[in-house]
């Protein structure tokens, strides 16, 4: 397979003097793909690069969510605002939220295409931790906003028995004062935040969505205070959840949520959590969506291998043999896994750069080479 290495970071050479300006607030956007956190879709020759629009300065989402278009995932065209916020006070998506990771899928079933996203309210810091649900006729947008809600009130995980749930619902959040004690960390393993959250639904933070080959979709999340990845089913018009989910890695602390499947495997690579600042990524893997699911080692290798280059990973786009054959990527019979990843810029967040790294195989383990 010829390897390509596409490293796009898309700082602007001038970012630091102009700063320094202070009668120029916000230096000009041209060269920045302001969408992080995001995803990239195909739909007939076009790709659609949707993510986070950021402010230059400060956390809140002021304008929404972003879409740039290519024919070559090199040359974008910015088309603008594909979901935006609302000036209606008290509107979920209320400008001055935080609307973080949005991921599109296209749904069959209503011809629709269809936006989560991670949505925190306004002036409630990260705590609301609910997934929001938009859809539009078109890629381009506009979406409209649906709904927010925490997943699976009520719920329980669909491997929990009836011994799982009686032990789950015998943790007290009370009981344990001092968080990451062995004993809190059992608690945590035996359910003790789904419990606490079962009325309300499952928090949901850091999240990707995948539709697999039988056209299933689900909702993979960072859940229970970003201790425990949820995988969460989604009905067929993609806009709730079934009520089926299992849980990944109770209380290993992972974020940033990518998946992609190959040769029947599914893989799923995470962080850890350290905010803004990038740490080592975590690799896992299941014959079946629902798990069991394996960890493996840190799959980077080389210089900044042991945080992720200085990325968060947000997607893996996949691309068909013929599809990588066309934009010269690869000439691989089986499909390209490209890992997309953020390198955050905290204190200017619009200016936040994009690294993307192609996953290969070796001795049967998916390596990320910088
Ligand atoms: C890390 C997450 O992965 C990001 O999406 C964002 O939520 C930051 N934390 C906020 O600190």
């Amino acid at each position: 397979m010829k390897q390509i290495i596409a490293i796009i970071t898309l700082l602007l050479g001038t970012l630091s003097a102009m700063a320094q300006m202070s009668t120029i607030p916000t230096p000009p956007a041209e060269g920045v793909v302001n969408a992080h956190g995001g995803c990239i879709i195909r739909v007939d020759s076009l790709y659609y690069w949707y993510g986070e629009n950021r402010p230059y300065q400060g956390f809140t989402t002021e304008v929404g969510v972003s879409v740039y278009t290519s024919r070559d995932l090199q040359h974008w065209q910015d088309g603008g605002v594909a979901l935006s916020v609302s000036e209606e006070a008290g509107s979920p998506i209320e400008r001055g939220c935080i609307m973080e990771r949005p991921k599109v899928v296209y749904c069959p079933k209503t011809g629709k295409y269809v936006m989560l996203f991670h949505l925190e309210l306004k002036g409630r810091g990260y705590e609301a931790a609910q997934v929001g649900f938009a859809e539009s006729d078109t890629p381009t947008g506009p979406f409209r906003f649906i709904r927010a809600l925490r997943p699976n009130a009520d719920k329980w995980p669909k491997d929990f028995t009836k011994k799982d749930i009686k032990k789950a619902l015998e943790q007290r959040p009370d009981d344990y004062k001092d968080w990451w004690t062995p004993e809190w960390r059992t608690a945590i393993k035996k359910g003790m935040f789904v419990a606490r959250d079962l009325k309300g639904g499952q928090m949901s933070r850091d999240m990707t969505v995948y539709v697999d080959q039988d056209g299933t979709a689900y909702h993979i999340t960072s859940s229970e205070d970003n201790l425990t990845i949820h995988i969460n089913e989604l009905t067929p018009d993609f806009l709730s959840f079934t009520g089926r989910y299992v849980r990944v890695a109770p209380g290993g602390q992972n974020e940033a949520p990518t998946i992609f499947r190959h040769n029947g495997t599914y893989w799923m690579i995470c962080s850890g959590c350290t905010g803004w600042a990038p740490n080592a990524a975590r690799l896992f893997s299941a014959k079946s969506i629902w798990g069991p699911w394996k960890q493996h080692p840190n799959p980077c290798r080389g210089d900044g291998a042991d945080k992720t280059f200085g990325g968060q990973g947000t997607y893996i786009l996949t691309l068909s043999p013929v599809e990588a054959a066309r934009l010269e990527i690869s000439d691989s019979p089986y499909p390209t896994h490209i890992f997309m990843a953020d390198i955050w810029n905290p204190k200017h967040l619009s200016h936040s750069g994009h690294l993307w790294v192609p996953i290969t195989f070796e001795n049967g383990m998916p390596v990320l080479r910088f």
